[in-house]
């Protein structure tokens, strides 16, 4: 088995798919590794490192595409602008591809129907189930960690004001609110992180699990007044909420946002595109100078108004849809993502080849083409296919 890995070409992705530490365990499994010249430069992984764990280094992100049976990459395939061509282009058919691709987002619907028509057999980490079996391979619980943490530090730097409480000589100063809302992996997170910063923390979620969760962090919970069996499926993951909830979540988030300093979106049903949680009319309403996080923007993001990939102020409200916070953290995150990659590639090898088991939970729930055809059923669903 050659597995590849090329830089990645998203700008100012740091990240890599493989350290040297995982290089070298795949080797020890038999498998060639092809790293791509200068891949994990951005995460302080050198050229001779991954050398020395036995990888070959390939000058060209083509030969490595060329090559390679199964393709490792953090980001979806993008445009390549040194080749004036797609990722998508660069591969063929029957080859494996693992990465986040966030196939129900329909900013990412037409490189979905690429990668089909190309015979492509992809996989995405942001479909590997949250069981125990899977823990290890859970890169969206690593990188929710991440964008968590590093989240909450870019709005605390955007903000044209103090985090905690101060004591000066001209007087107390107020510390700033902080409001998160979808209390998962990410958002407890982003919650412990403004807590530490002095913030005075809120939290609004579905789930009453979730809800308990924020409590014990020091937050005070916005009671958003959702029946539980309306928004809790089976496994106790979150429903997508019926429309007039949704609306009814929209008012009793409106009531409590003007006070808000920053607001922290990280709400989502797995597999399925972000709900709209914020709309344009109430980002008018917030405090000038305000922060909006939304670390959902790869399923669409949380607010009608964030900008996909980047940071605008909007009605006098920063908006950051920055789509690769884990990748301002690269060393942490690398780390994290590459253990969780080798472990989802292991479980999809036997005796050293590929063998997709698709009545494994975690290969249906992850595979998205498969033999020409969309086969994922959330990106079928958001394609109404
Ligand atoms: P999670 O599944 O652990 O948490 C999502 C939470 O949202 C759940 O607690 C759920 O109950 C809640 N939720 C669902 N619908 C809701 C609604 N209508 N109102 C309020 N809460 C609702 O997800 P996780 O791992 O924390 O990820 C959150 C988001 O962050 C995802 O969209 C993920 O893709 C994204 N992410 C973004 C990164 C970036 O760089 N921008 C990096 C890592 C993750």
């Amino acid at each position: 088995m050659i597995i590849g890995i090329p830089k990645e070409i998203m700008p100012s992705e740091a990240r890599v798919s493989a350290t040297p530490e995982t290089v070298k365990k795949f080797v020890a499994d038999g498998a060639t590794v092809l790293v791509e010249k200068n891949a994990g430069i951005g995460s302080f992984f050198s050229n001779d490192a991954y050398k020395e764990a036995g990888a070959t280094i390939i000058d060209s992100a083509k030969e490595v595409f060329e090559k390679s049976d199964i393709i490792l990459k953090v980001k979806e395939p993008q445009f390549n602008k040194e080749f004036n061509t797609h990722e998508v282009e660069l591969m063929h058919s029957g080859q494996y591809l693992v990465t986040f691709i966030h196939p129900a987002s329909p900013a990412n619907h037409e490189m979905v129907r690429a990668l089909a028509k190309k015979g492509v057999i992809s996989l995405t980490l942001d479909g590997v189930p949250r069981i125990s079996r899977a823990q290890s391979m859970d890169a969206l619980t690593s990188m929710s960690t991440c964008a968590g943490y590093k989240g909450i530090l870019i709005a605390a730097n955007a903000l044209p004001k103090f985090m905690p409480q101060m004591f000066t000589a001209v007087g107390t100063i107020q510390p700033s609110k902080v409001l998160v809302v979808g209390v998962g992996v990410g958002g407890l997170q982003a919650l412990a992180t403004a807590k530490r910063l002095g913030a005075i923390t809120y939290a609004a979620d579905i789930r009453p699990d979730a809800m308990e969760h924020a409590k014990s962090l020091g937050a005070k919970v916005i009671d958003l007044e959702i029946p539980a069996e309306l928004a809790i499926a089976e496994g106790g993951y979150a429903k997508n909420l019926p429309k007039e909830w949704l609306v009814k979540e929209r008012e009793k988030l409106d009531e409590i946002l003007p006070e808000m300093d920053i607001v922290f979106l990280s709400a989502l049903v797995p597999g399925k595109v972000a709900p709209i949680l914020i709309t344009e009319d109430m980002v008018k309403r917030m405090k000038h100078g305000a922060v909006i996080v939304d670390i959902s923007i790869d399923q669409g993001g949380n607010c009608e108004i964030t900008p996909p990939g980047t940071t605008e102020e909007k009605h006098g409200v920063t908006i950051c849809g920055i789509k690769n916070i884990p990748g301002l953290l690269p060393t942490s995150s690398t780390h994290m993502f590459a253990q969780n990659v080798y472990n989802f590639v292991k479980n999809i090898t036997k005796d050293g080849e590929i063998v997709l088991d698709r009545s494994d939970e975690i290969v249906s729930s992850s595979l998205v083409t498969f033999q020409n055809e969309i086969v994922h059923a959330g990106t079928r669903e958001a394609m109404n296919i």
